[in-house]
């Protein structure tokens, strides 16, 4: 199949780039490299045996977006493109809706003139919010408590609207938990710019002497241990995940939704742990004051992806720390050492 990629530059973006080579599939690039180095898609090439096409440019840029969907006449279409700092949201937030929903209608309508009917979304569990308690069911209630994570929800609603106008689309939204982890090759993986925000990347910086210790944020939670709780899974999972949503949507019609998680969540300090096993190293922490805005606990019911996808998340944290390891080690400046 033909496939346009948004943001597949990007780090979920380029190991589901990868996986899609991997399968047979044809691959078109769309990223502005904003937050990406062109250097993952060389190594996305190198890994496959062979380069997906690649367009530098913003989704926004409509007629960037005509020219790549006249030339590569794509059957489908994953959309990744989207800014992702909860913290920066809330200082830029008209950035984040301009970016996040204008990239979205330009990218529908582009499908509108271009004859393409499937689209897999990049969204998140965030959407589940504070309304109700983990484990989410796909039918629990959604919301928003920031501005990145509203345009998360504003772009399902989007794609649920569109959907239901036009029997022809073909819509899986993917709300994902949080992906860890690296290809096990060590050549592509996660490559935050600045200060790491998620705690994974924070941690393999702390391994590798780049930051002197990790803050706890907080160890007053209800969970067992007193630190916050979070469905780790593993990115070559969740790249996984989304060509077993292409190929269901192949053959069902109508809009979709689904979560990718384990369903096991895990907290701040068995990750500390996990991490420290793998590397062999010692993760010097420090538990400060809760950050604002976050949960106690975040994790999945993947039940429905397991039945209707036959899709589960297979590698563990074990494995997600000792690829992440890998991959910090071999890349201590991630991209930019290449
Ligand atoms: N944490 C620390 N120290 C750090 C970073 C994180 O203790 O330096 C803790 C957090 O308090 C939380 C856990 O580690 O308990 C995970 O935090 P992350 O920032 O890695 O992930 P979040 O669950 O906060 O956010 C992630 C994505 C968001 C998405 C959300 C959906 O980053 O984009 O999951 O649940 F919205």
């Amino acid at each position: 199949m033909r496939v346009l990629v948004t943001g597949g530059a990007g780090y979920i973006g380029s190991h589901t780039t990868l996986a899609l080579l991997e399968q047979g599939h044809e691959v078109l690039v769309v990223d502005d490299l904003s937050n990406s180095s062109p250097e993952s898609l060389r190594r996305v090439g190198e890994l496959a045996g062979r380069e997906p096409g690649f367009v530098e440019a913003n989704v926004r840029d409509e007629q960037a977006l005509d020219a790549a969907f006249a030339s590569f006449r794509p059957e489908a279409v994953i959309h990744f493109a989207g800014w992702k700092a909860v913290g920066e949201s809330t200082q830029i937030p008209l950035t984040y809706y301009r970016e996040n929903l204008g990239s979205t209608f330009t990218l529908l309508e582009a499908m509108g003139r271009h004859d393409c009917h499937t689209i897999v979304f990049s969204s998140s569990a965030t959407v589940y919010g504070e309304l109700s308690e983990p484990p989410f069911r796909e039918d629990a209630p959604t919301g928003a408590t920031n501005p990145y994570g509203r345009t998360k929800h504003m772009v399902e609603q989007v794609l649920a609207d569109v959907s239901a106008s036009d029997p022809e689309l073909r819509v899986g939204v993917l709300r994902y938990f949080n992906p860890i982890g690296a290809h096990a090759s060590g050549r592509i993986g996660e490559d935050p710019k600045g200060i790491p925000n998620n705690l994974l990347p924070f941690v393999a910086q702390v391994a590798t002497g780049r930051r002197e210790k990790l803050m706890v944020f907080g160890d007053d939670y209800p969970t067992p241990d007193g630190t916050g709780t979070r469905d780790y899974i593993h990115v070559v999972d969740l790249a996984a995940g989304h060509l077993a949503a292409l190929d269901y949507l192949g053959s069902h019609d109508g809009h979709h939704v689904w979560n990718l998680g384990t369903g096991r969540p895990a907290s701040v300090l068995e990750i500390v742990k996990a991490y420290q096993e793998a590397s062999g190293v010692a993760i010097p922490y420090e538990v400060v004051a809760r950050r604002p805005g976050d949960v106690a606990s975040s994790f999945a019911d993947p039940s429905l992806a397991e039945q209707e996808l036959g899709w589960r998340a297979e590698r563990s944290i074990a494995d997600a720390c000792a690829d992440t390891f890998r991959w910090q080690s071999e890349n201590p400046n991630g991209f930019a050492g290449a």
